[in-house]
């Protein structure tokens, strides 16, 4: 997967194309640049997270069919960001529309249980093989509920995560993200690193990082804490890492995982916020095969609709069905959020959907490869299933210490601005990557692929 030689690629060059494609964008982005002097008077900073937040405006949309969203200067893209890996349907997909426009009628809110919230269940169930689900309306909810029932299942307060692993927005989590390279810690000893203002410290030094695909630094780790006596209550990861563009486990790593937890008594929770519905019908856990204690589901889920799910073991979520953890919240299961959900499981998210999807990414990845090896660039690209990335890096990156030591964020942005200067919605952020969705044709994956050796024409000229 690394590359081997390749050429240095000239950092002035990347300059001028840079501020090159900066100016293009700002001309042909107007009406979002207005739209942010309105937004700034009541929006906080322009925009409803801040993740939405870009230099000098973000990029307002207004609408989205299928493969394509359109901007507020009617820009027409075809979206490769897909809602931060949420739309893996395409946008409005009818059966979706149906199933919610039916739903409207016959009302949307009860806060009691519904018929679609048991068939949603049973589906999970039959994807996950985990026995027992509870929802929720985001990722980061269904986080913090699958950390609390693991510590009430356990009677332990300390969790471990993975170095550089985001898991949503609440305390227990933003923890050691995108922090500089220096202040990582040692390897045996990452820092609990609270991200962002507010987090209390006491708090962060709940959570212990360690580093991804090394499952000996984990197990070293939980050694030293039982010596604290401050065993883990859960370890919480993604199987495959979605925030550092992404990567994959190396073979055996997660088997290994597994093992160390189990024999520890320690809940394996995998995090498929992201790879849920989105890289095969039962997520990382069937495409790795490895069977966690609990799973905690979300964008995907409700075909663009707010939605969480938590998956768990009969053993782990009694905690749940004796009354011991309160896993509550008013829109739990909303009939809304429940007829998208059970009509995106039932007929949109089909076995020939992950068929596509696989063909389709396939072709991305052998494209964007076929680009690297014939300019020699210092990258490689990388795809599972719907999602997919090109990293900029001169060596295989495994783990936040590895991302950070290499990746070459300049060239990121580039390719960001090359994309939407050219059709192409794509993730912005440097730790991101592609989702595509069942409405994308192999001419839209040409399209991208056709942008990126442009790109690298440019580069090298
Ligand atoms: C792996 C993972 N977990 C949890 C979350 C949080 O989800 P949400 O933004 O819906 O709260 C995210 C969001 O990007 C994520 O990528």
């Amino acid at each position: 997967m690394a590359t081997t030689a390749t050429v240095k690629i000239d950092r002035d060059r990347i300059r001028e194309l840079t501020a090159r494609e900066e100016s293009h964008l700002n001309a042909e982005t107007g009406a979002s640049k207005r739209m942010l002097k309105r937004a700034q008077a009541s929006l906080s900073g322009g925009v409803a997270s801040s993740y939405q937040l870009r230099d000098p405006w973000p990029i307002y949309l207004s609408r989205g069919k299928g493969p394509r969203v359109w901007d507020v200067d009617d820009n027409e893209m075809l979206d490769f960001h897909n809602g931060f890996g949420s739309m893996v349907q395409g946008h409005a997909h009818p059966e979706i529309t149906k199933a919610v426009v039916e739903r409207m009628e016959l009302g949307t809110h009860f806060a009691a249980p519904t018929e679609d919230a048991i068939a949603v269940a049973e589906e999970l169930k039959r994807r996950w093989g985990l026995p027992q689900w509870r929802y929720t309306n985001s990722g980061s909810e269904s986080t913090m509920d699958a950390i609390r029932i693991a510590r009430a299942h356990t009677g332990r307060d300390t969790i471990m995560k993975i170095f550089g692993s985001y898991h949503g927005h609440h305390d227990y989590v933003m923890v050691s993200i995108g922090v500089p390279y220096g202040a990582i810690g040692d390897r045996d000893n990452l820092a609990s690193l609270p991200y962002g203002g507010g987090i209390p410290q006491s708090v962060a030094n709940m959570t212990i990082p360690v580093p991804f695909n090394d499952a000996d630094a984990m197990e070293r780790r939980i050694e030293r804490l039982i010596s604290e006596d401050r065993k883990p209550a859960c370890v919480i990861m993604e199987a495959a890492m979605m925030n550092l563009g992404i990567v994959l486990p190396e073979p055996g790593y997660l088997e290994a995982v597994r093992e160390i937890t189990k024999r520890h008594g320690i809940v394996l929770i995998f995090d498929e916020v992201k790879t849920g519905i989105c890289i095969a019908a039962g997520g990382a856990t069937e495409r790795f095969g490895v069977m966690p204690d609990m799973v905690t589901l979300a964008k995907a889920l409700g075909g663009g609709l707010p939605s969480g799910a938590i998956g768990g073991s009969e053993e782990v979520m009694k905690v749940v069905a004796d009354g011991k953890v309160y896993q509550v919240g008013t829109y739990n299961g909303n009939p809304l959020v429940m007829a998208a959900a059970r009509a995106n499981l039932e007929k949109v998210m089909t076995p020939a959907a992950y068929v596509h999807l696989d063909a389709l990414n396939d072709h991305m990845v052998k494209g964007c490869r076929a680009v690297i090896d014939r300019h020699h660039l210092p990258g490689y690209a990388v795809g599972i299933s719907s999602k997919g990335c090109v990293t900029f890096s001169p060596t295989k990156v495994v783990d936040y210490e590895s991302f950070k030591a290499n990746q070459d964020g300049e060239l990121c942005d580039l390719a960001w601005l090359y994309n939407m200067n050219r059709g192409i919605f794509m993730t912005p952020g440097r730790e991101e990557e592609w989702t595509l969705s069942i409405t994308h044709s192999i001419d839209d994956c040409e399209h991208f692929v056709r942008v990126f050796d442009e790109m690298a024409r440019d580069l090298l000229t």
